[in-house]
């Protein structure tokens, strides 16, 4: 049998642990013990909190963190308005959302010096950030580290999905390392900066609504899918640095920058449950039939935003991992299909299942609520036809955001040479064998 992959972020220290309360300092000390804001904080620090959830959100949801710092985050010059390139936001209002169902080629990573900040271009969203619901969904392209500069998202959590490239990510709780099969959640509101080992290229979903948390496993017991253990936080790291720094915010779908003379990442201790997280994919613990027929996409379910009715997502984070295929007699890819939910999928590595070709790593499709889709033509005739042994699906990972909510392209996304303009002729050619 093969063995458990370790992750593959071993250089850094990281805590164990999806929404735990963890207590980190890189100094030793630097926590104070028994209280939270004591009227001095120990070796000279300031205390400052940081909440997740309203204060009076009940106890199994609810998040803050208590962080010892060197300056407060309120030390800094007014924000000004910059410019926001290709990054949009909702309500996605652009252009009209059409039906068609759309596909794009990976976007190139640009040849000119470009920071994760300057290399965001969205895709396709909805609802909007006052309205504290929806997703939107960007591309990063980036292939310098930011340097003098640091972001924060008020309007969102981030779910960031490399698909090319590591990324170093250094946030106020401490820095996590993310690989491509790997993803990490930035919190709402937290600090960090993006350094990069060479072209990168990844998926955002940032998620306007509740914040992503495990799903409840029910029938399928205490085993399966996504463990919390398998979560990993950052423990404290703290920087220390001269000069002048620009924090950029992204604040009711703008970007906005202040000038700071301080590192806004000086946090030399916290304790909390409002943290970053990574967590390796190849850690899923896929669930599957092994009788018949094909499960519904949800049951790959890794997070879920949930909305307020009982079991609709304001977005489920599922993902395709390698898995064997077992079912007798059963067509094994996704069958066709008219959902009210609206999907939208991206490929980290490999081939999806469901398509023979054309959806490429670092591609994007959107199939919106109740347009018709499924397997191509070509996929269509080998599973209609094929032996079915034990089948291991290998070398692949694709993902979908999937949510209550349409998907409403952006204009530069429908404009962009990479939209596939024959996408639809995939289901063109199925002929007629009925009896
Ligand atoms: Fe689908």
């Amino acid at each position: 049998m093969k063995k458990a992959k370790p992750t593959k972020s071993t250089r850094l220290a990281y805590q164990s642990g999806f929404g735990n309360t963890f207590a980190t300092e890189a100094v030793k000390g630097a926590l104070p013990v028994g209280q939270n804001s004591p009227q001095r904080a120990p070796r000279g620090l300031i205390a400052e909190v940081i909440s997740g959830t309203a204060f009076t959100a009940p106890r199994a949801e609810n998040l803050s963190t208590w962080m010892y710092r060197m300056r407060p985050s309120a030390m800094h010059a007014p924000f000004r308005r910059i410019a926001g390139g290709l990054l949009r936001s909702g309500p996605f209002d652009e252009v009209e959302t059409p039906p068609t169902r759309l596909r794009w080629d990976p976007l190139p990573v640009p040849a000119k010096p470009t920071d994760f900040v300057d290399g965001l271009a969205s895709i396709a969203g909805s609802g909007e950030p006052a309205g504290l619901a929806g997703i939107a969904v960007h591309v990063y392209l980036a292939n310098r580290s930011m340097r003098d500069r640091y972001f924060t998202n008020a309007d969102g959590e981030m779910m960031l999905v490399p698909q090319q490239g590591t990324l170093l990510l250094a946030t106020e709780m401490g820095k996590l390392e993310v690989a491509p099969r790997e993803i990490a959640v930035i919190p709402r509101g937290v600090k960090f900066k993006v350094a990069v080992d060479g072209p990168a290229r990844g998926y955002i979903c940032e998620n306007y609504g509740p914040h992503f948390r495990l799903p409840e496993l029910g029938p399928i017991g205490a085993q399966g899918l996504a463990q919390k253990r398998d979560f990993l936080a950052p423990v404290a790291a703290f920087e220390e640095r001269g000069g002048k720094c620009e924090v950029v915010q992204k604040f009711m779908g703008k970007l906005w920058a202040a000038e700071y003379r301080h590192s806004p990442l000086d946090v030399v201790a916290w304790h909390g449950n409002l943290t970053p997280c990574k967590y390796e994919l190849d850690r899923f613990m896929a669930v599957n039939s092994v009788s018949f027929d094909h499960s519904d996409p949800s049951i790959f379910t890794v997070l879920t935003s949930p909305s307020g009715h009982p079991g609709v997502a304001n977005c489920d984070f599922v993902i395709f991992p390698p898995r064997w295929q077992v079912a007798e007699h059963s067509f094994r890819p996704p069958w066709f299909h008219r959902n009210v939910m609206s999907e939208l999928m991206g490929l980290v590595q490999g081939v999806y299942d469901a398509k023979a070709e054309g959806f490429l790593p670092g591609g994007v499709s959107i199939h919106n609520c109740h347009q018709g889709h499924g397997p191509d033509l070509a996929t269509f005739d080998k599973a209609s036809a094929t032996d079915l042994k034990p089948h291991k699906l290998e070398n692949t990972l694709a993902f979908m955001w999937e949510s209550r909510f349409v998907f409403r392209p952006t204009k530069f996304a429908l404009a962009a040479p990479q939209l596939q303009k024959n996408y639809e002729a995939v289901w063109d050619g199925f002929r007629r064998h009925f009896k």
